[in-house]
């Protein structure tokens, strides 16, 4: 199976089964959005729900809701307004849109972020002759252009006059701009962090690859201010934490590595991204990067406000340094789906299943009567279900089809256990449970359930 199947396969199984829908669909679609069917929610909510507690485990970690909407200045301060872009490069047979970057990186031409409109179009000329249009495969391209990444909005805004007003890009600067009230809330002292989970918008140029480059995502961004001194070690301990997070995703380590950022922006200390080997190669996952105080020396210069602290002890006082750990909810549940997608045969038929991690599982556990047209067993099975859903609502009934269909359709969507009750059942109150995994069958009493799934 080639690695663009398998996402092929992933992205109609997501359909099909209502993991992830393309947005606006009826209406044709709508670029770079896409839409969190019924399990897709529950899906999405395990990741968050996972990192959340990951970060609550720390007890000097606050949380944080800021808004999407911001003073156009935040984006001014973080240079996002100036210096957010991407290269930018129209197809003159076919029209489409393209990243210069992507298409130069294909043929093995790397293209500095920091490079000028000039020096890109000099290197693009230099390749032209071996750069395709992924689209039609035509040659004729125009020139490259900057493109700014900040999607804008008319939100107060009623005329022409009025400032330019910005969707956030990253939930990052709403960190930034509230670290100093989380900090005057007098709960936290420095080191500390703020993490925050929310929506993000990007102007991307080619929304591609599915959930992992789209134009509205989902950002799950730590924040840790610590003093210039601790922050290398606290930078390493960071580093460590988060490689090793992923294996409570089920994810293993060897589809995942660290990619040191070449071309450190000029206010980075140290950048090092966490890279997944997804279908389509190696791609960054989440950001842990030491950005040292420009940040928050940033938005004290725009702001006027002093974003400097007191040391209590040694009386020292310094702008704090940042650590950022930034992974999104988008790439993560692809991640997710990549590595639990699987086909294989089980009794001699052909299944796919999704071997998710019983933590990420949408459908902790469904239940079934053997017969559907059998008054007992069905009244027996409701009773289960209801005992099962006080505990642990994320269970499911199912009594379409026969039972080795409802075995496959709950493999389809990763559900770890399927309950099975029986006329046995009716008799001594055993039922019987079947592993996704392995297929094998056990006989518990109904009263162990809720510790067997976990709730
Ligand atoms: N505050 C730092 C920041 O925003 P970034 O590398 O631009 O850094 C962080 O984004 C993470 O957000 C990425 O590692 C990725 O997981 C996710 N992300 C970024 N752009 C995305 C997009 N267009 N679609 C889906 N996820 C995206």
């Amino acid at each position: 199976m080639s690695r663009e199947t398998t996402l092929d396969k992933i992205v109609s199984l997501a359909k099909r089964r209502g993991f992830v829908f393309p947005g606006s669909e009826i209406y044709g679609g709508f670029a770079g959005t896409y839409d969190w069917g019924p399990l897709g929610v529950e899906l999405r909510r395990n990741v968050v729900d996972t990192w959340l507690r990951a970060m609550k485990c720390h007890d000097n970690i606050a949380q944080l809701d800021s808004s999407i909407f911001t003073a156009p200045r935040v984006w001014e301060a973080s240079g996002h307004v100036s210096g957010f872009n991407d290269p930018l490069v129209v197809c003159l047979s076919c029209h489409s849109k393209l990243r210069a970057d992507h298409l130069l990186e294909a043929v093995g031409v790397v293209a500095d972020e920091k490079m000028s409109e000039e020096e890109l179009n000099r290197l693009f000329d230099g390749a032209r002759e071996k750069v395709h249009c992924p689209v039609c495969s035509k040659q004729k391209f125009g020139r490259v252009v900057q493109k700014n990444l900040m999607a804008t909005s008319t939100l107060g805004k009623f005329s022409d006059e009025d400032e330019e007003v910005y969707l956030r890009a990253e939930t990052a600067q709403g960190i930034f701009i509230n670290y100093k009230n989380v900090l005057d809330s007098g709960f936290y002292s420095i080191p500390f962090g703020i993490a925050q989970v929310g929506k993000a918008f990007r102007n991307e140029i080619s929304p591609r690859q599915f959930l992992f480059r789209k134009r509205e995502f989902e950002q799950m961004e730590m924040q840790y201010f610590v003093s210039p001194v601790e922050a290398p070690h606290a930078y390493e301990e960071w580093r460590k934490e988060r490689f090793a997070y992923y294996d409570l995703l089920g994810i293993t380590q060897e589809k995942l590595q660290w990619k040191r950022h070449e071309n450190l922006v000029f206010y980075a200390k140290d950048a090092w991204d966490i890279q997944y080997e997804y279908p389509f190669g190696w791609s960054e996952l989440e950001g842990v990067h030491y950005r040292g105080d420009y940040d928050l020396s940033q938005h004290q210069k725009f702001s006027g406000v002093d974003m400097s602290y007191l040391d209590p002890d040694t009386k020292d006082r310094y702008i704090p340094h940042v650590i950022e750990t930034s992974v999104g909810v988008d790439r993560t549940v692809l991640m997710v789906l990549c590595e639990s997608y699987s086909e294989d045969e089980m009794n001699g038929e052909k299944r796919v299943v999704l071997r998710l991690h019983p933590r990420m599982a949408p459908v902790k556990a469904a239940v079934f009567p053997l017969l559907k047209n059998k008054p007992d067993l069905v009244s027996k099975a409701r009773e289960v279900y209801a005992m099962l859903k006080k505990s642990e609502p994320r269970v499911m009934w199912d009594d379409n089809g026969n039972i080795g269909k409802r075995y496959r359709r709950q493999d389809e969507i990763g559900t770890p256990v399927c309950i099975t009750i029986d006329f046995q059942t009716l008799e001594d109150g055993s039922v019987t449970v079947r592993s996704r995994d392995t297929g094998e069958q056990i006989r518990v009493a109904s009263s162990e359930l809720p510790k067997l799934i976990g709730s």
